[in-house]
């Protein structure tokens, strides 16, 4: 299995329980990402087949990878040996057709990308497609479900920062404890910075450093429970559109300059 995308700078993903405000926190980092110019161009990808990440930028995508999938499996069934050729020359174009850019990013939903039966080329073919997409773009994003299984399984196998969201609950962080294993000592996927973040932290800030200590995941940060987030999910306002100096955006601002764009050895 290659371990894609691989060409892009930097690729980030956001894992956790779910509920934690992995979406909301893939939307609030990208625009705190979008204002840094180090960040160059940014992809984000709802590997969600809920689409939350579409639905909370308030965006249109015209065809979701799991829709050139189908089509894949629809052009393979028809056709023979040309068929092969005609799927290769196919693909590029219609992984960029599943592409939408917005003013600040691109975005690309995965959709749904299983069905029953083995169709491991086809996700093989697909991987390669999303590699060739991420050789335009230098920071890519990647919201997922719950766990890490899929990301591991359909998107990527190399990261260069996963961050663990977590509420400030117990059962967050056993979930977050849970991933630490995958990641450090399994090894189910590389990446080079593992972080923890609280999300929704109403007080009890001290406490909340003491279990990231005792869970041993770097904390990049304590995202404040904003009002500003509450009441743009329920008017349904794209959440990349809070004011730059909301709390929580203020605070990704700073998660995103000293501990996802700092260079090795410059991160505090
Ligand atoms: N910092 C915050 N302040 C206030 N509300 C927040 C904050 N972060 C997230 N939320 C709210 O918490 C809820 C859950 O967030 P979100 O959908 O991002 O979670 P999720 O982890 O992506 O969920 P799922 O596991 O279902 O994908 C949403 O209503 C969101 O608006
Ligand atoms: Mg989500």
């Amino acid at each position: 299995m290659s371990e894609t995308p691989t060409s892009a700078k930097r690729l980030i993903a956001v894992c956790g329980k779910g509920g934690t405000g992995k979406t909301a926190s893939i939307a609030m980092m990208a625009q705190a990402l979008a204002q840094a110019p180090s960040t160059g161009s940014l992809l984000l990808i709802d590997a969600d087949p809920a689409m939350g990440l579409v639905s909370a930028l308030g965006a249109q995508v015209r065809r979701t990878m799991g829709e050139v999938r189908e089509q894949i499996i629809r052009t393979a069934k028809g056709g023979k040996g040309e068929a092969k050729t005609k799927i290769s020359n196919m693909l590029d174009y219609m992984v960029f057709e599943a592409l939408t850019e917005l003013d600040r990013f691109s975005i690309l939903a995965m959709g749904r990308t299983e069905t029953l039966g083995c169709f491991c080329p086809v996700n093989t073919l697909l991987r390669n497609g999303i590699e060739t997409l991420s050789e335009n773009f230098d920071t890519i994003l990647i919201d997922g479900e719950a766990g890490l299984e899929q990301i591991n399984r359909q998107v990527v196998r190399r990261l260069h920062t996963l961050l663990i969201i977590s509420d400030p609950t117990s059962r967050g962080m056993e979930t977050a404890a849970l991933i630490r294993k995958m990641v450090c000592d399994d090894k189910v996927i590389r990446c080079e910075r593992l972080g923890l973040v609280f999300n929704r932290v109403r007080g009890n800030e001290d406490l909340l450093r003491d279990a990231s200590r005792k869970l041993d995941i770097d904390l990049f940060g304590l995202i404040p429970f904003d009002e500003n987030v509450a009441s743009y999910d329920l008017i349904g306002k794209p959440i990349t559109d809070l004011p730059p100096d909301s709390p929580s955006i203020s605070t990704w601002r700073d998660i995103v300059t000293r501990r996802v764009l700092a260079p090795d050895g410059a991160r505090q």
